[in-house]
């Protein structure tokens, strides 16, 4: 099928689609290289052919292999493979505003995206999180959810106008929505931009809801692409801070520090270089800000929490390296702008919240105090460093 890359009213690109292999077999034409996905672009600078990039980066867009319980998903929703769905809904998301048009279509951004456009929401969202489920629903493919990425169960939906990302736990986990809760609070507190989660209870489980930090005129650009083929693998903070203030993106040093501070402070092992990012303009390809915060549910030493005792892992990731959390920090280069002691009255507020839903979660007070008395002495550690730094 002739299909046409879009970014939102930009053509960018002209090639054939494969449906049966979910690959693009052949490049026509190249209209706008400009509006292209960062990745690609880059790429198609270096060598010209991208037609191996093109599908690699489509079938990115899909539901990732190693998403939770992708099986029970993909039975649900009466399908063999993620790959499948992605040009069911043209691949849009609410992430970004590419999409593929297929050559002759008259179809336009405006008549089909889904900041405009309502979805069902409603049996996706129990395809993903129920336990019983109708197999005779006949749910509609014609979704963003198509198009969602990461490892934890999530759908998007719409409340009051407004679209939502629900996330869950991992497993049988249910720390990951406590955690992206408490990622909030430590940002508000401290001053750090965040996506704002909060708890909601979906078919009888915990979540974490946020809404979507991106409009019809902007994009996600994650770390990962930008830094793609782009830097000095051993030099990456620094050339990743660089390239944001030369393109523009104000207080970039600050904010990037903002991030690690919290990582820090909740022992986040996952900040991937997926996990956070810019928001650029599609329509002038203007780079706006960092992105929010988001994502920092890994936290708390959640992998290796057993009864008995906590297992403090101390490493986190920082661009291509893992490094301990102590080593992290050190990339700080001004501690004299965190106020900590604003954090005193935390590990009883998250107490107090673990303690609201224990219905819900039956997490034991035993392990609700761990949790919060691990955070309180990472509170205490930070301020061991601030004080040390400010002498
Ligand atoms: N509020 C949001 N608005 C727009 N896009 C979002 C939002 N939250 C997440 N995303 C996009 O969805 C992707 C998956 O979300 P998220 O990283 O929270 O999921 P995850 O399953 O925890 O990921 P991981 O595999 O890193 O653990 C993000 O990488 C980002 O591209
Ligand atoms: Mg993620």
């Amino acid at each position: 099928m002739k299909v046409i890359l879009m970014n939102k009213n930009k053509e960018v690109l002209v090639a054939e689609y494969d449906e049966e292999i979910a690959a693009f077999t052949e490049i026509c034409e190249i209209k706008n290289i400009d509006y292209a996905p960062m990745i690609l672009k880059r790429e198609y600078q270096k060598h010209g052919n991208i037609r191996n990039e093109l599908s690699e980066w489509f079938k990115g867009r899909g539901i990732p292999s190693w998403r939770d319980d992708l099986d029970l998903l993909l039975s649900r929703l009466d399908i063999s493979s993620p790959e499948e769905l992605l040009n069911k809904a043209f691949g849009l998301s609410l992430s970004d505003q590419y999409f593929i048009k297929p050559f002759d279509s008259e179809i336009e951004y405006k008549d089909i995206n889904f900041f405009d456009h309502d979805f069902n929401c409603a049996d996706f969202t129990n395809a993903t999180f129920s336990n019983n489920y109708d197999f005779s629903t006949k749910i509609s493919l014609m979704s963003p959810n198509n198009t969602t990425d990461g490892r934890l169960k999530k759908t998007w939906i719409i409340e009051d106008n407004i679209r939502y990302l629900l996330k869950g736990g991992y497993k049988s986990e249910i720390m990951q929505p406590f955690n992206e809760v408490l990622a909030t609070m430590i940002c508000e507190i401290l001053g750090f931009e965040c996506t704002k989660y909060e708890i909601a209870i979906v078919s009888g489980k915990i979540v974490s809801k946020c809404p979507c930090f991106i409009d019809k005129d902007t994009e996600l650009i994650t770390a990962h692409q930008i830094l793609h083929n782009n830097c000095e693998k051993t030099n990456a903070y620094e050339e990743y801070i660089k390239i944001l203030e030369n393109n523009g993106i104000k207080n970039a040093r600050e904010k990037i520090e903002n991030m690690f501070v919290l990582d820090y402070l909740l022992l986040n092992e996952d900040r991937h270089l997926n996990n956070f990012g810019i928001i650029r303009d599609v329509n002038t390809l203007k780079w706006l800000d960092v992105a929010p915060i988001f994502d920092s549910g890994q936290s708390l030493n959640i992998i290796d929490f057993n009864e008995e005792e906590i297992i403090i892992n101390g490493k986190g990731r920082f661009f291509y390296n893992v490094e301990s959390f102590d080593a992290i920090i050190n990339h700080i280069k001004d501690f004299s702008r965190f106020d900590v002691n604003k954090l005193e009255d935390l590990p009883e507020e998250f107490d107090n919240l673990l303690h609201k839903y224990q219905e819900i979660t039956h997490m034991s007070d035993r392990r609700i105090n761990k949790i919060c008395t691990l955070l309180y002495s990472r509170i205490n550690k930070f301020k061991k460093i601030i004080d040390e730094n400010n002498l």
